[in-house]
């Protein structure tokens, strides 16, 4: 369990939100709704007004059939005679005619309220849902880059799906149930109160103990919904690795490991939504009991003589109706509070979401096409949270136009350099500049513009080829544009062979394509996007010497005029490079051309040597 505790760590959480705050956060997204919410309140008051009329419909059926005079204290009755007064016919009379059709009206009514209340709270909530789940992918696709090495995929799908699913469950049932619900408490309570105000006060000296039930529950319904859903995304992430790494799982025979990860995390799940289910189910009786013994002591009362003599036996069944009635809309508010809970762990997640820094943009220089001279000045970096030096006060020009090789041993820093020039991390130390300026000095978007990157793991998109290749801000491309490109990766034969060809839509990530087709194909969209910059990192590492020969011829038409950086494991790419930079442990040790480094000895000749005895 141990592992688990750890990923949970991971999620943010900025202190933990009140109740209050999240109300108000959530209330935020409605306030444009608002008349769509008037509508629903309208038809829920009207729906409550039913039931208490219904109640007080009791009163005038029993003293009418008493020949009661007090039948027209009622305010049914009274409402009634308003509307079709009884002229000369006697009470039994008139409430022959008049109280079936008020039962009838009154059904109507309530059940017109009863729609409106619900259609129109169901089209707000769903506003809700659909604006956290946008905004929360929106962030995503701008959070910065450590975002994405503290959270695991999992997590994050989980997140989109699960989380946003359960402030729906609370936005639609829960906001409608305690909207009808609480109206309807309301209305019979003023009733109450309306009928016998002495009488009523039994029922609100229990109120404190329903309160003190439901507050301590809801405690516990909040901290087992928040380690339920953490379980959630640990679930998810487990299965989404085991289903995207299949072979390795089944050639190492991980099957074990990967069955008890998932079923450490599914059992956690489990044990957390038992005890939700457990504090749920204990609830409901218990407040039905005080409910239940407030009912008990309040019969008791209402037949001592002193109060009984002031009240017909009409009104005194239309008081107990009503005070019956209250506990179904009591039991149904207190059992709505573990989907409320649910919902405001889920909310306080996705606001913790909401309130992290998007990638840093607060440069607004903005060149239509950089020259493309690339400088690092004395750059150190770690990756956040982490100590260890990856880059040491690394400094080397990338002049306009020219080609630089970097070579070095795996893990000396060569994709660090990367993620800084495509400013997926900024630098800890020094700076970094693009034609002079700081790199951090333009806008994210101006600035990735000037760069075309093939990156070491290679990602391609559930598409066409074409779409694949014109991809994102490229998607304007013509046919032709795309063609060349593909042919200067040495893409188009294969393509050509495909059953599609340009139209082939590609399974999940490239899923149909060999390694160095897929390489191909990045290579193509790069070349597409036409920018000042070339960044290519082990971009030919999946293909055969005569491919990547092939590939290379074609490549110097396309560096020509464009600053590129060349990184391969294999010499016999970069031999012909403008300058090779050789590093290790995240520092430069030496740098020429092929030819002097060669000459030097050191490790460049000793990568050399050891390659070609290979
Ligand atoms: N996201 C990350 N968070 C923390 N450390 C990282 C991260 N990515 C890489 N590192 C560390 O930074 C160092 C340099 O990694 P980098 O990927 O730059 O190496 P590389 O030279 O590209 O290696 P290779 O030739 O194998 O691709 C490594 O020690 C690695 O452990
Ligand atoms: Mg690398």
């Amino acid at each position: 369990m141990a592992g688990l505790k750890g990923q949970r760590e991971h999620l943010p959480r900025r202190g933990e939100m009140s109740d209050w705050q999240l109300y108000r956060r959530l209330l935020r997204y409605v306030v444009p709704y608002w008349y769509l919410f008037a509508f629903s309140l309208v038809g829920y008051i009207i729906y409550s007004l039913g039931n208490v009329a219904l109640a007080d419909l009791m009163q005038f059926l029993l003293d009418a059939l008493a020949d009661n005079p007090a039948v027209e204290n009622g305010i049914v009755a009274t409402a009634s005679m308003a509307i079709y007064p009884p002229g000369d016919m006697s009470r039994q009379e008139y409430a022959r005619i008049a109280v079936p059709a008020a039962m009838v009206s009154l059904a109507l009514i309530r059940s017109i309220g009863f729609f409106a209340g619900t259609y129109f709270i169901t089209c707000v909530a769903r506003h809700l849902v659909h604006e956290l789940r946008c905004e929360l992918f929106e962030k995503m696709l701008y959070a910065p880059g450590n975002y994405y090495d503290a959270n695991s995929g999992g997590v994050l799908i989980s997140r989109i799906t699960y989380n946003v699913e359960q402030v729906t469950g609370a936005a639609t049932n829960a906001l409608k149930i305690i909207l009808r619900e609480g109206l309807t408490v309301i209305a019979l309570l003023s009733y109450m109160l309306y009928l016998n105000w002495r009488l009523s006060l039994v029922f609100f000296a229990v109120a404190p103990f329903i309160a003190i039930v439901v507050t301590v529950v809801g405690k516990h319904f909040r901290r087992y919904s928040r380690r339920i859903q953490s379980s959630m995304g640990d679930v998810t992430q487990v299965a989404n690795e085991s289903i995207g790494a299949y072979r390795e799982v089944r050639m190492y025979g991980g099957q074990k490991r990967q069955r008890d990860r998932f079923g450490n995390a599914s059992h956690y799940n489990r044990v957390q939504s038992i005890k939700l289910a457990f504090a749920d189910a204990m609830s409901t009786p218990v407040i039905q009991t005080l409910l239940a013994l407030a009912l008990g002591t309040l019969v008791w009362f209402a037949l001592d003589p002193t109060i009984l003599g002031g009240f017909s036996a009409g009104s005194l069944v239309a008081f107990l109706t009503a005070a019956g009635q209250l506990g179904k809309p009591i039991r149904q508010l207190s059992g709505v509070q573990s989907v409320i809970q649910r919902g405001l762990a889920a909310a306080e997640d996705i606001f913790a979401q909401f309130d992290l820094d998007a990638e840093k943009d607060k440069g607004a220089h903005i060149v239509e096409r950089a020259r493309g001279d690339l400088r690092f000045d004395n750059v150190s970096f770690q990756y956040p949270g982490t100590d260890k030096w990856v880059l040491k006060n690394f400094s080397l020009d990338l002049p306009a136009g020219r080609s630089v090789a970097l070579v070095g041993r795996s893990g000396s820093g060569k994709t660090t350099l990367v993620h800084l020039l495509t400013r997926f991390y900024e630098t800890t130390e020094g700076d970094l500049l693009l034609d002079g300026v700081p790199v951090q000095d333009y806008t994210l978007d101006n600035y990735r513009s000037q760069l075309a990157l093939v990156s070491q793991k290679v990602t391609l998109f559930q598409d066409t080829v074409a779409h694949n290749i014109a991809y994102g801000a490229l998607s304007g491309a013509s046919q032709q544009d795309i063609v060349s490109a593909a042919h200067a990766a040495s893409a188009d034969r294969f393509i050509d062979q495909l059953p599609d060809g340009y139209d082939t839509v590609l399974g999940e990530d490239g899923g149909g394509l060999s390694g160095g087709q897929r390489q191909r194909v990045a290579i193509a969209r790069a070349i597409l996007k036409d920018a000042p910059v070339l960044i290519l990192d082990e971009a030919t590492s999946a293909l055969d010497n005569e491919s990547e020969h092939q590939i290379q011829r074609a490549l110097e038409t396309v560096m020509a005029g464009r600053t590129t950086l060349i990184i391969a494991h294999r010499l016999s790419t970069i031999e012909k490079a403008d300058h090779i930079v050789v590093m290790d442990e995240g520092e430069i040790v030496a740098q020429g051309s092929h030819q002097e480094l060669l000459a030097g000895g050191g490790l460049y000749a000793q990568l050399y040597h050891q390659a070609f005895n290979d």
